[in-house]
C-alpha cells in the first residue's frame, strides 16, 4: 500500500511551494460523530481531515494521542493511547486500540499529521465521553404511571396526557462535573432548574423498544448548582404508547404507558460521586397542560393547566403523587449513536387568507415537516385556538385532508389569558404541511404571530448540485425538502397521514442518492440495526423496520434494502463495521429466501409490490392494471435477488469469506441462466413484455450477455422516445436504475430529457403543479386520495445519484470506498450549459463546476487532501487543453494516463485545478 502511494505521489509530482506550505488538520470525528457524549462503543473509530496548500499532497503518517484530561493532552501525555508515529495514509475509521475505556469517562484526543510534502501539523482537541456500559451501572428504577387518567382515552384514536415527574435534591459539595443519562419512552424532555436540557426534540430516536432502547447523555454541569436543585422529566407517547390503540393487534405494535429511567452522575471537586436517579422518591402528575399528544392526531395544550415553576426548586407538589415503579423496558439499553432530531430551520408565513368568519388559512409557501409556533397571543383565559394542517387546498380554498386518511392532525391551544401575550409550540408531535387552518384565534392573525419550525435529524448538508436548467434545480430543491422532512430518527415514508412508517423499499437506492445531500451515515447505520433487530429467527425480514407495523411479506425488493443500504454505507462512507456486524444476518436472509422461494425453473418466485406506482393508464388510478405497463413479479424478484447475490459476494470478498464468495456466485450464475431462458426474447432483443423496467433491471444487475446489450438499449430508447413520448414509465423499482442505465449506455440525452420534463409524468410535472416536495404518485394531483401523499421520496429512484455522478461528475471510484479515489466524469448533454456540484466526502470537499459553450469548455475541480481523482476531459486533443491558463504540464499535481472514447484521462492529486478546452 505504502509503496503504491509513494509511486502515485512521485508520479503526480508534488508541487511544494515552501513559502505557502501549510497543513491544517480539522473535522475530528469519533464514530463519525462530532465530539459525542455518552457513546457505548469501546473501540471507537477516529477520523480527521486535513488541508494542504500543496497539490497532490498525501498523508504520510499520523500520530493520535488520547488522554483522560485536557491537561495531559496538552502535555502530549497519552495516558489512554499514544500511537506514536504510524506511517499510513489512513485518516478515516482508525480504530481506537488504547487502554480499555471505562463507562462514564471522558476522552480528549488530537492527531498529528505529516504529509508527503514534509509538512506537519497538530489538530485542535476533539473529545468524546463514554456512556453507561453495563446494566448494573444504571442506578434507580424505571418510573411511570401505568394507568389512564380520567381524561385519557384508550381507543383507536389514543388520547393520553403527558406525564410530569419532578424531584428536588441538594448538592452538598462543589460540583466539578455532572452528566445526565436518560431513557424516556416514548419521548421525553429533561429539565433542570427551570431550563430544558439540550436541543434535542422528539428524543430519543424511535426503536422497537422490545429489542433496544436508546439513551441520551448530556453534560449538565452548567445547569446544576451547588446546593438545591430541581429536576423534571416530561414524557410524551411517541411510538411507545402507539398512536392507534385497540387496533389490529397483530399489525400495530404498542409497548405500554410512557416510562423513564434517569441517572445524573455528579462528580464533586473532592473526587466523590453521587447519582441522582429516578425512584419512588420522585413525584408525578398527568394533570398538566399537555392534555393529549398523538403523532397522527396532534397535541392539545391547555395553558390554564400550566404547572408554573414545576421544574424549579420550591414548587409545591403536594397534590402530585408517587410514581409507580414499573417494568423495565424490554430492549437492550444502547447509546444513541445517530444524531438527534432538532429544530433545524424556520419558515415564515407567506399569506394569511380569511376563509370564512373566524377561520383563516395560512400558507407557509413550502410543504414542510415540523410544527407551528404561536406567538404574541392576547385573548381570554379559556379560549381555545384550533390548528389543522394539510399539504394542499381544495378549490374553495379550504384544506384538502382526504389524503391524510384518519389522522386528525389538529393542535389545540387553550389560552391562560396572559395580558403580556402568550407563546406556544408543541413538544411531542409533528405534522407534514404547507397550509394551516386556524379557528377561534384571538383577534385577526398577522404573519409575525407564527413560525414554522422545521424538524429533522441534525445532519449536515454535505452536497448540492446546481445547473443551468431551472427545472432540474427545482426538482433538486423539492427532493431536499422531501428527504430532510422524512428523517425522523429513521427514514419514514411520509410525514402527514396516519402512516409515517419506515418502509424498507422506499430507500433501497434512494438512501444512496440521499447520502450526497446529507451526512446520513449514522442515521442509516442505526436503521440497519433496526432492520437486523426486526429479523425473525428463521431469517425473514419485514417490509417495515422498526416493526411498528408488522409485515413479513417475504418479497425480495423491500427486505433487500437491508443489503443495498449496507452497501451504500460501505461504499460512500467506508463503514465496514455495519457490514461486518450484519453480514451473518444478511446471509441468513439470503439462504432463507433461496431455500423457500426458488422454484423448479430455478427462479425466485416471491414478489409483493411489483414495480410499485408506475404511471397508470388513467389519471385517477393509484395502481395500473394494464399488463403492458406492469413488470412481471418473478422477473423483479429474480433479477433483484441476483443483484443481492452480487453484493453479498462483494461483501464476502471484503471480509475474506472464500467459500461464501463461491456459493453466492454459483447461485447467481444459476439464476442468471434460468432468468435469461425464461425472460429473454432473443428474436426481439428484449426481456419479457418489454417494459423499461423489465429491460434495465437485468442490464444493471449483470444478467445481459455483452452482445445483447446494445439491441436491448435500443429497445429501451425506442420505448421511451416513441411510445412514451420521452417520458418515464417506471415505478419505484425501475426508477432506481433508470437514469444510470441511460447515461452509462450512451443515452444521456434521453436521461436529460426525462429529468427535465415538465409534462406528465415527470418530477418536473410535480413542480409545475405546485409541488415543493416529491409526490408518492406520478399523478399525485389527480389520483385517488387513499394513497396519495404529497411528500414521499421513493419515486426519486437514482435521480440524485445521477445529479452527482453524471451531471457534476463526482463519483466514488468503484475500486475503493469513501471517495479515497474519485471518478470525475460528467456526462455532457445537449441543452445543458453548466453544472456545478460540491460534496463533502469523508476526506474533504470535492468540487466540480463546468461550463460547456460552443467554442470553449471550462472545468474547475477540487480534490481533497489524501485522496486522488481520475479525471475525464472531453477531448483527445491534448494541445487544446489548458490548466490554469497553461498547457498541460506533467508533474503539476496531475498526470496524463490515457486517451479513450474521445476523452483524455488524467490522474489528479489533491488541490484545485482549472481546465479549459478550446474547441
Ligand atoms: C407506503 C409506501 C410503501 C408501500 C408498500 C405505502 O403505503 O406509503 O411508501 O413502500 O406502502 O406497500
Amino acid at each position: 500500500m505504502k509503496q503504491l502511494i509513494i509511486k502515485t505521489i512521485l508520479a503526480l509530482g508534488l508541487v511544494v511551494n515552501v513559502a505557502y506550505a501549510q497543513l491544517s488538520v480539522k473535522n475530528l470525528r469519533v464514530e463519525m460523530l462530532n465530539n459525542p457524549e455518552g457513546i457505548d462503543v469501546v473501540n471507537p473509530r477516529l477520523s480527521w481531515q486535513s488541508a494542504s496548500q500543496t497539490r497532490g499532497d498525501f498523508q504520510k503518517s499520523y500520530r493520535v494521542i488520547v488522554a483522560s484530561t485536557q491537561e495531559k493532552l496538552d502535555k502530549n501525555i497519552g495516558d489512554l493511547w499514544d500511537t506514536e508515529t504510524i506511517n499510513s495514509s489512513q485518516s478515516i475509521h482508525v480504530y481506537y486500540a488504547g487502554k480499555p475505556l471505562k463507562g462514564k469517562t471522558n476522552a480528549y484526543w488530537k492527531v498529528q499529521v505529516t504529509s508527503y510534502s514534509g509538512q506537519t501539523s497538530w489538530s485542535a482537541t476533539g473529545t468524546w465521553s463514554m456512556g453507561i456500559l453495563h446494566y448494573v451501572d444504571w442506578k434507580g428504577r424505571w418510573i411511570g404511571l401505568d394507568e389512564l387518567m380520567p381524561w385519557d382515552i384508550q381507543a383507536l384514536h389514543a388520547r393520553l396526557s403527558a406525564r410530569y415527574f419532578r424531584k428536588e435534591f441538594e448538592a452538598k459539595k462543589t460540583i466539578k462535573q455532572a452528566k445526565a443519562y436518560i431513557m424516556g419512552l416514548g419521548l421525553y424532555e429533561l429539565h433542570i432548574n427551570g431550563e430544558k436540557v439540550g436541543n434535542h426534540v422528539l428524543a430519543p430516536s424511535p426503536t422497537d423498544y422490545d429489542e433496544n432502547v436508546k439513551y441520551n447523555t448530556f453534560d449538565v454541569t452548567r445547569q446544576l448548582q451547588n446546593g438545591k436543585n430541581a429536576v423534571g422529566i416530561v414524557l410524551g407517547n411517541g411510538r411507545f404508547y402507539a398512536m392507534r390503540q385497540v387496533a389490529k393487534p397483530y399489525k400495530v405494535k404498542t409497548f405500554g404507558f410512557p416510562k423513564a429511567l434517569l441517572n445524573i452522575e455528579i462528580l464533586y471537586t473532592d473526587g466523590s460521586k453521587e447519582v441522582i436517579a429516578t425512584d419512588d422518591s420522585w413525584k408525578v402528575t398527568a394533570d398538566g397542560p399537555i392534555r393529549a399528544n398523538n403523532e397522527y392526531d396532534g397535541e392539545e395544550y391547555d395553558a390554564t393547566k400550566e404547572l408554573t415553576g414545576w421544574n424549579k426548586i420550591g414548587y409545591n407538589d403536594a397534590t402530585w403523587r408517587k410514581p409507580e415503579q414499573v417494568q423495565n423496558a424490554n430492549g437492550n439499553y444502547e447509546a444513541q449513536m445517530n444524531e438527534p432530531m432538532v429544530i433545524k430551520d424556520s419558515v415564515f408565513v407567506k399569506t394569511i387568507t380569511r376563509l370564512r368568519g373566524d377561520t383563516f388559512i395560512l400558507d407557509m409557501g413550502q410543504n414542510m415537516v415540523g410544527w407551528l409556533q404561536l406567538k404574541q397571543l392576547k385573548g381570554t383565559r379559556g379560549q381555545t385556538v384550533k390548528l389543522r394542517f394539510a399539504e394542499t387546498l381544495q378549490k374553495d380554498g379550504s384544506l384538502y385532508t382526504a389524503n391524510l386518511r384518519d389522522a386528525h392532525v389538529t393542535d389545540l391551544y387553550t389560552l391562560k389569558g396572559d395580558a403580556n401575550g402568550e407563546q406556544w409550540e408543541p413538544s411531542f408531535i409533528y405534522h407534514g404541511f404547507r397550509y394551516v387552518e386556524i379557528t377561534n384565534f384571538p383577534g385577526t392573525p398577522v404573519k409575525e404571530q407564527f413560525v414554522g419550525k422545521v424538524v429533522y435529524d441534525d445532519l449536515d448538508n454535505i452536497g448540492s448540485v446546481a445547473t443551468s436548467n431551472n427545472t432540474l434545480n427545482r426538482i433538486f430543491k423539492n427532493a431536499w425538502w422531501g428527504i430532510s422532512g422524512n428523517y425522523k430518527g429513521m427514514p419514514v415514508d411520509c410525514p402527514q397521514r396516519n402512516e409515517r412508517q419506515p418502509w424498507l423499499g422506499d430507500r433501497t437506492i434512494g438512501a444512496y442518492g440521499e447520502s450526497f445531500l446529507f451526512d446520513n451515515a449514522k442515521l442509516y447505520a442505526k436503521w440497519i440495526d433496526d432492520i437486523g433487530y426486526a429479523q425473525r429467527a428463521d431469517g425473514s425480514i419485514p417490509d417495515v423496520a422498526p416493526i411498528f407495523w408488522r409485515y413479513f411479506g417475504d418479497n425480495v425488493t423491500w427486505p433487500g434494502t437491508y443489503i443495498t443500504v449496507t452497501d451504500m454505507l460501505y461504499r460512500q462512507f467506508g463503514d465496514t463495521k455495519t457490514l461486518t456486524a450484519h453480514y451473518p444476518k444478511m446471509k441468513l436472509w439470503m439462504n432463507y429466501m433461496h431455500g423457500k422461494y426458488l422454484n423448479n425453473e430455478g427462479l425466485i418466485t416471491k414478489d409483493k409490490y411489483g414495480d410499485w406506482c408506475v404511471p397508470p393508464e388513467s389519471l385517477e388510478m393509484i395502481h395500473s392494471q394494464d399488463p403492458k405497463r406492469k413488470t412481471d413479479g418473478m422477473l423483479i424478484a429474480s433479477g433483484n435477488f441476483c443483484h443481492m447475490l452480487n453484493l453479498m459476494s462483494d461483501f464476502a470478498k471484503v471480509l475474506g469469506y472464500e467459500n461464501d464468495i463461491k456459493d453466492f456466485q454459483q447461485k447467481r450464475d444459476a439464476i442468471k441462466t434460468a432468468f435469461n431462458k425464461r425472460f429473454y426474447n432473443a428474436e426481439k432483443g428484449y426481456y419479457d413484455n418489454n417494459t423499461v423496467t423489465a429491460n434495465i433491471l437485468p442490464l444493471m444487475f449483470g444478467l445481459v450477455e455483452e452482445e445483447n446489450k446494445s439491441t436491448l438499449m435500443l429497445n429501451v430508447a425506442d420505448k421511451i422516445l416513441n411510445e412514451n413520448k420521452g417520458h418515464i414509465s417506471t415505478g419505484v423499482i425501475g426508477t432506481q436504475w433508470l437514469m444510470r442505465s441511460l447515461s452509462q449506455n450512451g443515452y444521456e440525452n434521453i436521461a436529460y430529457k426525462i429529468a427535465s420534463n415538465t409534462t406528465y409524468p415527470s418530477w418536473g410535472y410535480m413542480a409545475e403543479n405546485g409541488a415543493t416536495t416529491i409526490w408518492e404518485l406520478w399523478n399525485g394531483n389527480t389520483a385517488d386520495p387513499k394513497m396519495n401523499s404529497g411528500n414521499h421520496v421513493m419515486l426519486l429512484g437514482d435521480l440524485l445519484i445521477w445529479y452527482f455522478e453524471h451531471l457534476a461528475g463526482i463519483k466514488n471510484d468503484e475500486s475503493g470506498v469513501a471517495f479515497k479515489k474519485i471518478t470525475m466524469k460528467p456526462t455532457f448533454t445537449e441543452g445543458l450549459e453548466t453544472t456545478s456540484g460540491n460534496y463533502k466526502s469523508p476526506y474533504g470537499e470535492i468540487k466540480s463546476a463546468w461550463l460547456n459553450q460552443k467554442k470553449l469548455f471550462t472545468w474547475d475541480i477540487t480534490v481533497p487532501f489524501n485522496s486522488e481523482a481520475t479525471v475525464y476531459l472531453p477531448t483527445t486533443n491534448i494541445k487544446a487543453i489548458k490548466e490554469g491558463k497553461k498547457p498541460l504540464v506533467e508533474n503539476n499535481g496531475y498526470k496524463i494516463i490515457g486517451k479513450a472514447n474521445g476523452q483524455t484521462i488524467l490522474s489528479v492529486g489533491s488541490g484545485t485545478y482549472s481546465f479549459t478546452i478550446s474547441k
